[in-house]
């Protein structure tokens, strides 16, 4: 049993349960092609059983990492972008409290997590600069490929900016390098620089490795239970992996509802939230979607809202826009903390018939009536319930976001492993920055700027 319920009770009227049906046989054999490891991009499958590989001394080492620069770091920068920096954003931001940046020590007993490397923005970069003056930090950089330009520029900067602080040689010991375990232009700058790495396995690619130390030292810096994240994984795994019916499989079923919806005129999958601090467990799922099935002219586009927040944004657009929509809500059961709505002698704001209850009261009851709302505006539901947000159901909720996505790519005949169609922007931008090697394409390029 895992703790991820698919309810498709809400696809009525727009898809028959039997077209849903439908593709268990075929999941089925899909199921099969990805652990013998006989499909498309079957070179990268390594992220099926890592929950079962990754070993004590892993964890163990990864934990100790973590107490060293807790104990030296105020501030913790994590440079890197895509596959190599939202798995872990995600799940530090869905356990973190809610106000993190505003607690110090000892309220926050993890140094500060913040992000660089996943954009070019100077502005950011400046103001992460001038934060980094103050406080003590310490740094991880993480690439697979070790050369992706926008962490390897911060990269470049911030290093210079530690050196200058710490010397080269402290400097040296407060950066940890999560790359590829042989090859690569951050391999080679570690090895010279003497840094920790760890290492980015051959077989996992980007979007697919937070349970790797991709994801794992930054979730352990910032004060998480790796080993429970790991657990929660291992036992979505053993269910994902041998039950062979929707009913029993959670990713067989998001999987053949996703693409019985897709085929009958929906190609837009909007992943809603009632909780801000799931805000980046969409960016996640959004990347690992949509780099997985969005290619050959197909896939579906994923999108994302945080409710009740964009009810009053884009609440509009799904309730009555162009019906080419359908909603995934991550419904969760039950908040971690208490706050109730006070009742007030004068009731000013005609607000006394909530008074007593709970926000997640309130909450739930906007979530079930925007379900309702939006199924009446031809926007079908699909419902994906989790009793609480903990480090188990976390792990749970990636390895099965992971699982489905495979299944739901091999459904679409696609390739879910690999990602051609990022390249396109990374020419045109070497070209446009006069890189050695690209001078006829930057003419051509400069031509049509003109
Ligand atoms: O999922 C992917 O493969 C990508 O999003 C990569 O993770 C991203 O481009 C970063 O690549 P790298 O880790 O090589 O710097």
């Amino acid at each position: 049993m895992t703790d991820v319920k698919i309810d498709v009770t809400k696809l009525e009227g727009f898809v028959k349960r039997e077209a849903i049906y439908a593709y268990e046989q075929q999941l089925v054999l899909h199921q099969g092609v990805l652990l013998n490891k006989t499909g498309a991009g079957s070179d990268f499958l390594g992220w099926i059983s890592l929950p079962d590989e990754i070993t004590d001394s892993l964890l163990a080492s990864i934990e100790a990492d973590a107490c060293e620069i807790a104990a030296k770091a105020d501030i913790y920068v994590v440079i890197g972008i895509g596959g190599s920096y939202l798995g872990a954003r995600a799940v530090i931001e869905a356990l973190q409290h809610n106000f993190s940046p505003l607690l110090s020590k000892p309220e926050r007993k993890a140094p500060l997590v913040v992000y660089a490397g996943n954009n070019i923005s100077e502005d950011y970069l400046a103001d992460l600069l001038q934060v980094l003056d103050k406080y003590d930090y310490a740094m991880t950089v993480i690439s697979k490929s070790g050369t992706t330009t926008e962490p390897a520029i911060a990269f470049r900067i911030l290093r210079r900016h530690m050196e200058q602080k710490y010397g080269r040689a402290e400097a040296g010991k407060r950066i940890i390098a999560i790359t590829d375990k042989s090859k690569g232009a951050l391999k080679e700058l570690a090895v010279a620089e003497g840094y920790k790495t760890y290492v980015v396995p051959d077989d996992v690619g980007g979007r697919y490795s937070v349970l790797t130390p991709v994801g794992l030292l930054p979730i352990a810096v910032a004060g998480f239970d790796i080993r429970s994240l790991v657990d929660g994984a291992r036992r979505m795994k053993a269910v994902l992996t041998v039950k062979k019916t929707l009913d029993e499989n959670p990713a067989f079923m998001y999987a053949a509802a996703r693409n019985a919806l897709y085929a009958s005129g929906k190609p837009v999958e909007i992943m809603v939230n009632y909780q801000p601090s799931l805000l980046y467990i969409t960016e996640w799922w959004k990347q690992l979607y949509g780099e997985s099935e969005g290619k050959q002219n197909r896939g579906i586009f994923p999108a994302g809202v945080s409710f009740t927040t964009d009810l009053h944004s884009m609440g509009q657009y799904i309730q009555e826009g162009l019906r080419v929509i359908f909603e995934t809500v991550l419904s969760i059961e039950n908040p971690a903390k208490t706050v109730k709505v006070p009742e007030s002698a004068e009731d000013s704001d005609g607000l006394n018939f909530v008074a007593g209850k709970t926000l997640h009261e309130v909450n739930r009851q906007a979530e079930l009536g925007t379900l309702l709302a939006h199924v009446d505006g031809n926007v079908p539901n699909i419902v994906i319930r989790l009793p609480r947000i903990t480090e188990d159901t976390i792990g749970q909720l990636l390895y099965f976001y992971m699982f489905a996505c495979a299944l739901s790519g091999y459904l679409l005949g696609v390739n879910p492993f690999d990602q051609p169609g990022v390249e396109a922007y990374k020419k045109n931008m070497f070209a446009l920055l006069g890189k050695p090697g690209f001078e006829k394409m930057t003419e051509e390029l400069k031509k049509r700027l003109d």
